[in-house]
């Protein structure tokens, strides 16, 4: 480690795991509602008010950067439900520390804001699509909007978002048929799909481990269709996709197995939600808020303790693989992905 980043107070938690990773939710609002998300209809959303700003959001991301953070996604809900983001990504992208900003979205708003985007410095985005059929984004979303994602997916690409990112979440009984028209838009354009495990964050508590699409499976009919897929190094160490390419050189594709695989051994995660709470893993049943302090007198020095004591009581992990694992309160568009 560099004598810099020594003098730095180090986000870091009982398991030594360093964290550089901030997530933020910009809103819990969405468009469309994916059912391993969100309920289907009547949801509550969190009043206007309690949105942190942007200037709130900066003001995490500066104190956040001064811990040494120096990666941030913004997520939601629905990010680009907040149609001015551009302007957060451009705040966001001047801080100090700050080298790389993502962003995970649904795609739908993207034929109107992939070009500003692009011009405020995002580079990296993935846009989540589970299904190459209409009738199955259906299915999936319980909301039209097929069309609108493929058209923002060609904007980001026009853009200059290259490659394009997909986030496809697989589940048993639903999503199989897909698992090959994907691998082929992953060989035929510049494209990486990355499949995601069902995880037990659905709004209805209907998680259940026999809907999960298990990588190993995914893999299989991958293979069965287009020959060998070899793993390939991680973008990052700690990314918790696992790459592959095939064998013949054309198309790479990921698994993210976060139930069969579980990658929280090298997590550098944690997130704070639209409405300014502190999480230090999606499945943690506790949480620290900091829009109180943010809209209080608090100085910036306590709200970074709060950053420091939340990441210092991190778990070791997930426990959906064993008996005792309780799905936490907030389901998956109120955390942020
Ligand atoms: N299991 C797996 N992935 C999920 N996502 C949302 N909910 C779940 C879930 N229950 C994905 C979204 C998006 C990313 C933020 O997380 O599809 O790509
Ligand atoms: Fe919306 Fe994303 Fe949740 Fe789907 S997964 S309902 S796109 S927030």
């Amino acid at each position: 480690m560099s004598a810099a980043g020594d003098l730095l107070p180090q986000l870091i938690d009982s398991f030594g795991r360093v964290h550089n990773n901030l997530r933020i939710s910009v809103t819990d609002r969405c468009n469309i509602r994916c059912f391993y998300c969100m309920p289907a209809d009547n949801v509550e959303f969190m009043p206007k008010a309690e949105l942190l700003t942007f200037e709130e959001i900066a003001r995490v991301v500066r104190i956040a950067a001064s811990l040494g953070v120096d990666r941030v996604r913004l997520t939601g809900g629905e990010p680009l439900v907040r149609r001015e983001l551009p302007s957060l990504v451009r705040m966001l992208s001047e801080i100090p520390g700050i080298q790389d900003i993502g962003l995970t979205t649904n795609g739908i708003f993207l034929s109107e804001l992939a070009q500003p985007l692009y011009e405020a410095g995002l580079r990296r985005m993935n846009i989540s699509l589970d299904a190459l059929d209409p009738e199955i984004f259906r299915k999936v979303t319980r909301r039209d909007g097929y069309d609108k994602v493929i058209e923002g997916i060609q904007a980001a690409r026009v853009a200059g978002f290259e490659p394009i990112k997909l986030n496809a979440v697989s589940v048993r009984g639903l999503t199989e048929d897909q698992i090959v028209p994907f691998g082929r838009l992953a060989r035929e354009s510049n494209t990486v799909v990355r499949f995601i495990e069902f995880m037990p964050l659905d709004a209805d508590s209907q998680w259940q481990r026999d809907k999960v699409l298990f990588a190993h499976e995914i893999i299989a009919r991958l293979e069965a269709e287009f020959g060998a897929l070899l793993p390939t190094e991680p973008d990052h160490p700690n990314a918790p996709a696992q790459d592959y390419r095939f064998a013949d050189g054309i198309g790479r594709i990921g698994l993210i197995a976060s139930v069969s695989r579980p990658f929280c051994g090298s997590c550098n995660r944690f997130r704070v939600t639209a409405d300014g709470k502190l999480r230090n893993c999606l499945f943690s049943h506790e949480e620290t808020d900091i829009r109180g302090l943010l809209r209080g007198s608090s100085s910036d020095q306590e709200i970074a303790q709060q950053m420091l004591n939340c990441v210092a009581a991190k778990k070791e992990g997930h426990e959906i693989n064993t008996a005792k694992f309780v799905q936490p309160d907030r389901p998956m568009y109120s955390i942020g992905g």
